[in-house]
């Protein structure tokens, strides 16, 4: 118990701290809520800052003189709903600053008084008081504004002595009532009172003398059997003596002829505004109807909510007839089943009529009603049907504001509608209108609400409502937003609830007036329709109410319960003719990169090169180890004019070498018995590759050693994979001598690796050699030798040969 409250105190500090906040330092409240928690004494360790201190539905018995001497600060005591039988009130001595007492429903026969100048609220109502709790004390309490009092006798002299008190509120909540002295009430000076009487008293004289009290009188609890018989002797309150203009009376079970005097009794009172609420009657009838005087009153309003027929019978048209001929501003019956209702014959001047949640139904239109001052009618709720009748109702009044909603409405196309020029405001929702409503409608209208109906679309050829400002059509059946060419004004437009999936534009440029757009909860198509329907947004301040959390995709699916305002439509995919120019943007820039590539890096060669390549690639992979020749010794066998060695030295050889690990070794394998051309043709034979660096030097200088060579093996060698020629520099073609025939036709055939001028080109370059020389040799890496025989002969005039060996072979 004692931890529940304390984390229970803990929590109403906390959130009494967040009320701070906000507060300036003097002003900080503090409320510990000790409210149902079963309490028989009240907690001894009470937060000293408390302002306010709730322990009302507690078990608490008794208040000690020390309970609430630390929380000085106290405002606010709620102590409703315990089990106090006596109260000292001098306990609060020290709470100077407390204003609000709540002692209500407890068990106080006793209450000792001591003056608490601040307060100004004291409820002592529904206890257990002999008589009313008032002394000379009370008496002393200026400040007091609503004071609850209880007590089973009520007597002159108690009141008496707050006489002098102006008081705002009195309330009288009586568990018992013994004995009432008459003109008691009436010695208060209050501007309301509210009497809560117990079950089966004589209301009689408490109303009589209430009215002769308080502007505003409530009465809660009137009912008991037949207590009329006293009435005859009422006729002497005479008109100066009461006060009440405002008169409510709740909870009244009666039979009709109880009713019926109430009524008569009020009449001729200073009431103006007669309200009952949770009125149930029933019974026979034995008064006279025709003898109800309606003369000689002030009576304007006449309010009955929430009735009930006990089982009477009286002929309705003269329960109807009884308020219709009160003929006052304004009347309402609300909530009280009536199934129809009749008016005099003559004009009567209601201005107000409000019949809301009954049973009525077209009939009531049947006949002519004369309400030339009619300015409101409220007739939510019924069971009215047709549209038309109720124009040619109202074309015979001058009605502004009309409620028909909740009812069963319908129009049919071809009935006509006379509506007066007066009416502004009218509320058609939940009905079972359809499009053709809109051919029924007051041209004057200003504030229209349709919502709830079953129309489908806002048909083209309809008058123009060139008053109308606010339209709802909120819970219908539109596909898409309504233009406003035959609603110029329109400034409010709800179409919440519809089946809009994109709200088409032309309602924008239609509606420049539009100032509130309610467009929320539409199964949206968030697709590039939607697109300028979310900008628009972004454009009108918030123009859309509801924005963002009512406006949620429906489709597509995977983008159903996004809400509009993250869905992501980019400009490029929705709008097609920037989608076309687009592409053709970046088709010519790839274009102009193309060009620029082919003319500053030479494209073309690379291409070449490439498809070389990739040949090659090929080509290794389909040769096997088989293929290669037995009498194999060296690896690359590199023919080369001494012109060029420089380039083989410095560029080919290392290249090789550093590919293939090979070794080079000078002097060696040349025969010098043999002739240079044998030795070569030799070498040729032995080597797996042979590299032949052309170029104009080596066309002149060595090719005769190879053109016969050529010539005799070309079956065996031409196009093969064993010879590469390496294009070095470029060879004129007529620079080749003409006897030279299978050299012309190399070249012509292009069957060789070029060497490019250009140093970036190189790197390709290699890779295509690496590959060339790679075919056929997978696998034979491992252990090679190089050979290189230099200047062997003068006759060769610098000629050189590298002959790269292969071990593995
Ligand atoms: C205390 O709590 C009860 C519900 O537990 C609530 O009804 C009551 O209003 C609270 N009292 C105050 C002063 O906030
Ligand atoms: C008090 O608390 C009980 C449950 O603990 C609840 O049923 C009851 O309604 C509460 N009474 C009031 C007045 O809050
Ligand atoms: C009421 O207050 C006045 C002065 O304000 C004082 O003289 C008088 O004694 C008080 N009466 C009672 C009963 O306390
Ligand atoms: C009642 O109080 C008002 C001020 O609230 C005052 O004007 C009026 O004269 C008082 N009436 C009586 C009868 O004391
Ligand atoms: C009648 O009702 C209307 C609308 O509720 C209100 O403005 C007007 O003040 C009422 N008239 C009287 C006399 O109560
Ligand atoms: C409607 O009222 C106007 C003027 O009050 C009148 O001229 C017209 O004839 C009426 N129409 C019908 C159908 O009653
Ligand atoms: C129309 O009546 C309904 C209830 O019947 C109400 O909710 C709605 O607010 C009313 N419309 C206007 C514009 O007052």
């Amino acid at each position: 118990m004692k931890h529940i409250r304390s984390i229970y105190v803990f929590c109403s500090i906390a959130m009494s701290l967040q009320g701070w906040a906000s507060k300036l330092p003097e002003e900080r409240e503090l409320t510990t809520n000790f409210s149902n928690m079963s309490l028989r004494k009240i907690p001894a360790d009470l937060t000293p800052t408390t302002t306010t201190l709730d322990l009302s539905y507690n078990l608490l018995s008794q208040l000690q003189s020390s309970d609430f001497r630390s929380v000085s600060k106290l405002k606010v005591l709620i102590l409703c709903h315990n089990r106090i039988q006596e109260l000292d009130i001098k306990t609060f001595e020290f709470n100077r600053e407390l204003r609000y007492l709540d002692l209500s429903y407890n068990r106080l026969k006793i209450v000792t008084w001591y003056s608490l100048a601040g307060l100004r609220h004291l409820d002592l109502s529904f206890n257990d008081f002999d008589t009313v709790p008032i002394c000379e004390e009370t008496g002393n309490m200026s400040h007091l504004e609503i004071l609850g009092l209880s007590g089973a006798k009520i007597q002159k002299s108690d009141f008496q002595k707050i006489a002098h008190l102006h008081l705002n509120t009195v309330f009288l909540g009586l568990r018992s009532l013994s004995h009432y002295e008459e003109g008691s009430l009436p010695i208060l000076n209050t501007t309301k009172l509210h009497i809560v009487l117990p079950m089966n008293t004589n209301f009689w004289v408490l109303l009589r003398d209430g009215i002769k009290t308080s502007k505003v009188l409530e009465m809660t609890n009137i009912n008991g059997k037949s207590q009329f018989a006293s009435y005859e002797t009422q006729h002497d309150l005479t008109l100066e003596d009461s006060k009440t203009s405002i008169l409510l009376l709740n909870k009244v079970d009666l039979l009709w002829d109880d009713l019926l005097l109430i009524f008569q009794f009020v009449w001729h009172t200073s009431v103006e505004c007669f309200q009952i609420q949770h009125l149930t009657f029933g019974g026979k009838v034995y008064l006279d109807h025709n003898s109800f005087d309606y003369s000689n009153t002030v009576m304007r309003t006449m309010k009955l909510e929430h009735v009930q027929f006990r089982i009477f019978s009286i002929p309705q048209e003269r329960i109807y007839l009884l308020f219709t001929q009160m003929d006052i501003e304004n009347l309402t019956i609300s909530d009280a089943q009536i199934p129809h209702m009749l008016f005099p014959v003559y004009p009567t001047r209601f201005q107000y009529l409000n019949f809301a949640d009954n049973i009525l139904t077209d009939d009531l239109f049947k006949q002519p009603i004369q309400l030339p001052h009619l300015k409101t009618l409220i007739l939510k709720g019924n069971k009215l049907e047709t549209l038309s009748l109720m124009s040619f109702f109202a074309n015979n009044t001058s009605l502004r504001h009309l409620d028909l909603s909740q009812n069963l409405l319908q129009h049919e196309n071809d009935e006509n509608c006379f509506w007066p020029e007066t009416l502004i405001t009218m509320n058609l929702s939940s009905n079972e209108l359809a499009d053709s409503v809109f051919r029924c409608l007051p041209r004057s209208i200003q504030i229209l609400d349709l919502s709830n109906n079953k129309i489908q679309t806002v048909p083209k050829e309809i008058i123009h409502l060139k008053s109308l400002q606010v339209l709802s059509l909120a819970f219908n059946f539109l596909t898409d937003l309504p233009g406003c060419n035959h609603f110029r004004k329109l400034s409010v437009l709800n179409i919440e609830m519809n089946l809009i999936f994109s709200p088409s534009l032309d309602f924008f440029q239609s509606c420049q007036e539009v100032k509130t757009l309610n467009a929320g909860r539409n199964p949206f198509r968030c697709t590039c329709e939607l697109r300028d329907f979310i900008q628009l947004e972004k454009y009108s301040e918030s123009m859309m109410i509801g924005w963002s959390d009512l406006y949620i995709c429906e489709y597509p699916s995977n983008l159903k319960g996004t809400r509009l305002k993250d869905v992501h439509l980019p400009e490029l995919s929705c709008n097609t003719a920037l989608l076309i120019v687009t592409i053709a943007v970046i088709m010519l820039v790839l274009g102009m990169a193309v060009a620029f590539c082919c003319f500053y890096f030479d494209l073309p060669w690379y291409l070449r090169i490439l498809g070389q390549w990739t040949q090659t690639l090929q080509r290794i992979r389909k040769t096997t180890q088989e293929q290669l020749r037995g009498n194999v010794r060296f690896h690359v066998f590199i023919s080369y004019c001494e012109h060029d060695s420089t380039w083989v030295k410095h560029e080919l050889i290392p290249k090789l070498e550093k590919e293939e690990k090979l070794i080079c070794l000078h002097e060696g394998n040349f025969d010098p018995g043999k002739s240079i051309t044998e030795n070569i043709m030799n070498c040729i034979e032995k080597s797996c590759k042979s590299i032949f660096v052309l170029s104009p030097n080596f066309v002149q200088s060595e090719w005769y050693h190879y053109e016969l060579y050529f010539a005799h093996h070309s079956l065996f060698h031409e196009n093969s994979d064993y010879i590469i020629f390496i294009l070095l520099e470029p060879i004129p073609l007529y620079c080749i001598p003409t006897r030279y025939p299978k050299l012309k036709a190399l070249l012509a055939k292009k069957a060789y690796l070029e060497w490019p001028k250009d140093r970036h080109k190189c790197r390709l370059f290699w890779a295509n050699l690496r590959a060339t020389i790679k075919v056929n040799l997978l696998g034979t890496r491992e252990m090679c030798e190089l050979q290189t025989f230099v200047e062997l002969n003068e006759e060769s005039r610098g000629s050189a040969i590298s002959l790269i060996r292969t071990d593995c072979l």
